[in-house]
């Protein structure tokens, strides 16, 4: 026990009271837990904080990718898409979409008009219109995008 608490008489003190040693002790022992307990206390709404962010952006909604009629047939846009880049292509049947996500190593996939074909600029990667890869390094097709037009605007679920 005197081991733990260091005699004052060795730093030219009188000698602390045992009792008064293990009160010490025990103070500093709960302000510790205390403080420990207070950090814990002002950080637990963030596992929920972080729950309900991850869930509205994952099934929040659906997310407006403009006017049908800004999005001439043949052309694309990129729209931000449940905090991921979304590719938007007008077909001539309607709108098509596709998470904007190279399935190689995750580079943002472009849209080839020339070619009518969806490109990635890393490493050549090549998708078709239903997003399946058909040259270059990737193996899997790119996720498709539920697409809906309503009223003149095109959304994506
Ligand atoms: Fe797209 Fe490599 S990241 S081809």
């Amino acid at each position: 026990m005197s081991a733990a608490f260091p005699a004052r008489s060795a730093l030219g003190g009188a000698p602390p009271h045992p009792e008064t040693g293990r009160r010490e002790f025990l103070s500093r022992i709960l302000l510790r837990l205390t403080g420990g307990l207070s950090t814990l206390a002002a950080l637990a709404p963030l596992p929920g904080y972080l729950r309900s962010a991850r869930r509205d952006s994952d099934v929040g909604g659906t997310t407006d990718a403009g006017p049908l009629a800004s999005l001439p047939t043949g052309t694309a846009r990129v729209v931000p898409h449940r905090g991921r880049p979304a590719l938007v292509v007008r077909l001539p049947d309607g709108p098509v979409a596709f998470r904007a996500v190279c399935t190689h190593l995750g580079c943002i996939v472009h849209w080839d008009g020339k070619r009518g074909e969806m490109r990635c600029p890393c490493h050549g990667a090549r998708y078709d219109l239903s997003g399946r890869p058909i040259s270059g390094p990737a193996r899997g097709p790119l996720a498709p995008i539920p697409v809906a037009v309503e009223k003149g605007a095109i959304r994506l679920g």
